[in-house]
């Protein structure tokens, strides 16, 4: 009788073969690398059974992010089959990230003026009150989920901050953020479209409010994105209602889960690589140092893993011919660890120079909120390591499960500093 054999692992061109953006294994949300991995090496344009093009070269990502004329980020086309007429797709193909210019570029204007980097500097002093005072808490319990109770908890009252959000209502925002933006999964299953839509429609509810106040009490427009928005641009041209509450819905999102992942992801793989670890706690008062490692930690684990954009007409890419309406997926995670762009792209070095990682994205829509979450997890980090240089998990974390942002929702921690 021939001996049952354990089935073979499966070999890099296997794994690119067969490879499904709507059909991830279970293993995928532990470590997506392997796949991505066998994709840049075997199928770096790869056809996914939707149609839809799976990028994951560094060298034939960034050349999409540079082209927006060729390469469009508008998502009406193919918004509408997955989300219907909902208030999900009215959010998704309002705001503008998921707009061409000129509308994206009027909102990004408002948008940017009051994210300089002199108005990113001012924010400082309050948000290292707010680190210092979330981790005397944290010492005062020993043990804490560093996400709910640390990396979480950073972002929501910054976001609140930069739309002066009253601090009593900012509760919500942090369950609206996670279920609209999950609603982007590549997959949308009918308990994320419901939890999405429920999301839109109570934040559009809220945001009126918020709005007519801000209308009636203007802010100052050097400073306050929320008042700049209503205000318009200095071509005098206003946004409609619909569109300013779709911008803040977006705004109040956009820097939430992913900031939160970056504090979280890092704090996880510090836990994992000791000697980074040990050199990053010598030096959390080394400015530049801290600086590198954030920019290894956003590249090393990448909080936003996937972009889109669609083709307006034939175009080649890494060598191949797309036609015009091409769904592509831009994975960022992969490419923020293709060896052709970052020797030993596996191994954390927080000294990592050059790195050039697409993080944020690049190009007319690069993250308008990057120095921000550069703040915020430069304070987030270096703070919490000079406090608790020793702490270590408490139990197994819990992954957040998702494809497009990458991050945990459970990190239980021993802290005790
Ligand atoms: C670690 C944290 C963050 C990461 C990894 C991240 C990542 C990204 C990426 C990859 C894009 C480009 C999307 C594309 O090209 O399709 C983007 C766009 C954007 N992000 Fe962030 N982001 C972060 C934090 C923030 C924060 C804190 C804010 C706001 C205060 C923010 C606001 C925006 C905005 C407004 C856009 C749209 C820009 C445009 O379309 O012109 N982000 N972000």
């Amino acid at each position: 009788m021939p001996t049952p054999s354990a089935p073979a692992t499966p070999s890099a061109a296997q794994i690119a073969a067969s490879f499904d953006l709507a059909h991830l294994p279970p293993a995928f949300y532990a470590d997506p690398y392997p796949y991505y991995r066998a994709l840049r090496e075997h199928a770096p344009v790869k056809q996914l059974p939707d149609g839809a093009c799976f990028l994951t070269r560094y060298d034939d990502i960034l050349p999409v992010y540079r082209d927006p004329k060729a390469f469009s980020s508008d998502k009406k086309q193919e918004f509408g089959p997955k989300y219907g007429a909902t208030p999900l797709f009215a959010h998704h193909t309002t705001s503008l990230v998921f707009n061409d210019p000129p509308l994206h570029t009027r909102v990004r204007r408002s948008i940017l003026g009051a994210l300089s980097q002199r108005h990113i500097a001012a924010m400082e002093p309050g948000l290292i009150a707010l680190v210092d005072h979330l981790l005397e808490q944290l010492a005062e319990r020993g043990t804490a989920d560093l996400i709910d109770d640390f990396a979480a908890a950073i972002p929501v009252e910054v976001i609140g901050n930069l739309l002066r959000v009253p601090h009593a209502e900012r509760g919500p925002l942090r369950a609206w953020s996670l279920a609209i933006l999950g609603a982007l999964e590549p997959v949308l299953t009918p308990e994320r479209a419901a939890a999405g839509n429920a999301a839109v429609l109570e934040m559009l509810a809220y945001l009126k409010t918020l709005v007519d106040a801000r209308r009636a009490h203007p802010g100052d427009a050097a400073t306050d994105v929320l008042t700049r928005l209503i205000e318009g641009d200095d071509t005098g041209e206003r946004l409609t209602e619909t569109e300013l509450l779709h911008q803040c819905i977006f705004l109040l999102n956009a820097g939430h889960e992913t900031t939160t992942n970056l504090i979280g992801n890092a704090l996880f793989a510090l836990t994992e690589w000791p000697e980074e670890r040990a050199t990053l706690v010598a030096r959390t008062g080394d400015d530049a140092y801290v600086r590198s490692a954030v920019e290894e930690f956003l590249r090393f684990e990448s909080s936003n893993q996937l972009g889109n954009r669609i083709t307006t007409r034939a175009v080649d890419v890494g060598g191949q011919v797309l036609p015009p309406d091409t769904r592509i997926t831009l994975c960022i995670g992969a490419a923020n660890r293709d060896p052709a762009q970052f020797p030993d792209p596996d191994r954390l070095d927080l000294a990592r120079e050059p790195n050039r990682h697409l993080a944020f994205g690049f190009g007319i829509h690069a993250c308008a909120g990057m120095n921000l979450a550069r703040l915020e997890g430069r304070v987030a980090l270096s703070r919490f390591l000079a406090r608790f240089p020793d702490y270590a998990l408490a139990a197994a974390p819990t992954r957040g499960g998702r494809a497009r942002f990458r991050g945990f929702l459970h990190l239980p921690a021993r802290v005790v500093g």
